[in-house]
């Protein structure tokens, strides 16, 4: 990644030995006793075995610069299913709320956090703790707190020489990031205003259950828990606003509702105008389980010489008087996860701790956290005023094994 490089190297053995033990064992061994393949190897500890986390741990094995030595998850079968499939061994699976610490405490390089939101600043924040390179699934956290620890485990990490990824797909594209080089370059003019929307056929009409362990499961429809849609999942769309507008806004007024699943915990549907510095707006919405509706992750941004459109699921191109013809980014759920975890290994065997990934992150979760809150409030919110407030969500974790 080229806004990465730059940085002091250090030599790849001294750096991944600060790592963690495992590798440092490894690198240690002479190369013919494991090859010299296995002795690039990056020692992983997957925290959060469900949908994500068993697909994406596939995706880290393909990459061949990986090998699977421990799994984290609150559910026994979860963690069953990847350690089986991967052959992690019976002493390296661990079950319950402290799953996580256990883990840490075992000998690895890095995590890959695919948790349900809420956790993800107590589980990065330990990794990093810990001395572990973590790989993050999006969004950052679910409230202004826990936003604030993933920056400063962001900049402590990179002061420990320790890699910190934020797993967003799009910054991870070649066609987005030519596009927005060009846009940095002045090729849009003064930026004037933007548009960006996620409408979603999936979302489904669901409560929250009852059942606290089940609540786990289901956290999708558990406020706390996911931060509600627009954190959990808009956080695509308001990332690449915010990676082209270069800012964070500095208000918002918006609303929000229930009509899809009027008894659901989380909306259904928020619409919010951003205002962004130099006098540029951007309007924003997102609905779901509308049936049959083209899914989308949208951004538009029109500056007075042309405008840069796009798309997750499509094309990514400027028009105006400096053309991009750009094309179509084609499967990005998935090629984005493979360069990203492809750079993660570059960065961690090249002793690169730039960590570009994280305050951009940090910024755009707060961003989507700023809409989710004026939506609430069907008014206006400042970006100061959110800051102050610093509200805290917690759930309910009563009944929950430890
Ligand atoms: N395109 C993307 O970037 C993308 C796509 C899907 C999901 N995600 C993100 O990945 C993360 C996981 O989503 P998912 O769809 O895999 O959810 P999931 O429910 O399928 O998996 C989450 C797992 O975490 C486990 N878990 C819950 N609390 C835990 C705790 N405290 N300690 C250990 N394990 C715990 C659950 O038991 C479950 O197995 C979310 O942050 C989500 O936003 C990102």
């Amino acid at each position: 990644m080229n806004s990465t490089s730059g940085l002091p190297r250090q030599p790849r053995r001294a750096f991944l030995a600060r790592g963690g033990a495992a590798t440092t064992l490894l690198l240690l061994q002479p190369k013919g006793v494991f090859g010299a393949e296995a002795n690039s190897q990056v020692a992983l500890g997957l925290i959060g075995c469900g949908g994500r986390g068993s697909w994406i741990a596939q995706l880290f094995a393909a990459n061949g610069g990986y090998r699977w030595v421990a799994c984290a998850d609150y559910f026994p079968d979860r963690v069953a299913a990847v350690g089986d499939r991967f052959q992690i061994a019976a002493d390296r699976r661990y079950t319950g709320l402290s799953a996580y610490q256990r883990l840490l405490a075992s000998p690895l390089d890095a995590v890959v956090i695919e948790t349900p939101p809420y956790f993800h600043p107590i589980h990065a924040a330990a990794a990093v703790e810990a001395g572990k390179h973590v790989y993050l699934a999006k969004p950052v956290g679910v409230d202004v707190p826990g936003c604030l620890k993933i920056a400063q485990a962001g900049q402590q990490a990179t002061a420990k020489n320790l890699v910190f990824l934020v797993d967003f797909q799009t910054r991870a594209n070649d066609l987005y990031r030519e596009a927005l080089r060009r846009v940095r370059k002045g090729d849009l003019g003064p930026l004037v205003l933007g548009e960006a929307s996620y409408p979603w056929a999936g979302g489904g009409r669901g409560l929250p259950p009852a059942d606290p362990e089940q609540r786990l499961r289901q956290w999708y429809y558990v406020l706390p828990l996911s931060g509600d849609f627009i954190v959990e999942q808009s956080v695509h769309a308001l990332d690449v606003a915010t990676w082209i507008l270069d800012a964070a806004p500095l208000r918002a007024a918006g609303v929000a509702g229930r009509k899809v699943r009027p008894q659901g915990s989380i909306m259904d549907h928020f619409a919010v105008t951003y205002w962004f510095p130099n006098d540029v707006s951007l309007a924003f919405a997102c609905i779901q389980s509308i049936p049959e509706v083209k899914d989308e992750i949208r951004c538009r941004v029109f500056g007075a010489e042309g405008v840069i459109d796009t798309d997750y699921f499509g094309n990514v191109f400027i028009r105006g008087n400096e053309p991009f013809p750009g094309g179509n980014v084609g499967n990005l759920y998935t090629t984005g996860v493979q360069t990203n975890i492809r750079e993660f290994h570059q960065f961690i065997t090249t002793g690169n701790v730039a960590n570009p990934t994280v305050a951009p992150s940090v910024r755009s979760t707060l961003t989507a956290i700023l809409g989710r809150e004026a939506g609430y409030r069907g008014g206006e919110l400042s970006w100061d005023a959110l800051l102050k407030e610093a509200k805290v969500l917690e759930p309910d974790l009563r009944g929950v094994k430890s």
